[in-house]
């Protein structure tokens, strides 16, 4: 056995650039995609069937499909067909939210159907519009059940993330590779990449197991 880790410590920054990118990288691909997921969500619950046929269709063809797949299609064969190459940071970015859309289409969707059916009926009944009654009664406990799905959402593309990694991004996947062709050193890099991204991901369910916990708090009367 020859582990030598301070084979890789004079590229430590390289490991913080990459931390640094896959975050942003995250984040700005987390709010599209809730963007998207909202719309998407809005589509599939429309009573108008065409609109709720494709919200429908999207969601099952993008999580019928691997989100390698999707960001090659973005990144190799959209410029064939615009002619004009994508820069891999949007091309990242426009494949994750499409991907994280139809995931959080579903949330969304679930989070606001899981609503017990008595409540809008009891809105109703007290004289409430359909519309008033979902924004005081329906969405407010929605919330409840969306927020923490969306957490995990973030987590969950946080990791999936590392795949941006073949389209030549420089996030953190990508930074063990470089390190990797440049020591002749394999497991190092890759123990110190994967253990970023478990502090990554343990930092933030523990923000979310608070948050989750804020929400329990007015459950109980
Ligand atoms: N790895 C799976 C895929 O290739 C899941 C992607 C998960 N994406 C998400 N936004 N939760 O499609």
């Amino acid at each position: 056995m020859n582990l030598d880790f301070s084979r890789i410590s004079s590229y430590s920054p390289l490991f913080v650039k990459g931390a640094v990118t896959t975050i942003e990288l995250t984040l700005v691909s987390v709010i599209f995609g809730i963007i998207l997921g909202l719309v998407v969500a809005l589509l599939k619950m429309s009573s108008f069937k065409p609109l709720s046929f494709i919200g429908s269709a999207y969601v099952e063809l993008i999580r019928g499909t691997p989100l390698l797949v999707q960001l090659y299609i973005v990144y190799y064969g959209l410029p064939q067909l615009i002619g004009q190459d994508i820069p891999s940071f949007p091309a990242a970015v426009a494949a994750l939210s499409i991907n994280s859309g139809a995931y959080v289409a579903e949330i969304i969707r679930a989070g606001i159907q899981a609503v017990d059916y008595g409540q809008m009926e009891a809105a109703r009944s007290l004289g409430m519009s359909y519309g008033l009654a979902m924004r005081f009664v329906i969405i407010p406990q929605a919330i409840k059940n969306i927020l923490p799905a969306l957490g995990n959402e973030f987590v969950a593309l946080l990791k999936e993330s590392a795949a941006v990694s073949v389209i030549s991004m420089s996030d953190l996947m990508r930074q063990a590779d470089i390190i990797r062709a440049a020591t002749y050193t394999a497991f190092e890099p890759l123990i110190v990449v994967a253990l970023i991204y478990f502090v990554m991901t343990y930092i933030f369910s523990t923000f979310q197991r608070i948050l989750e916990r804020r929400l329990k708090a007015s459950d109980s009367r």
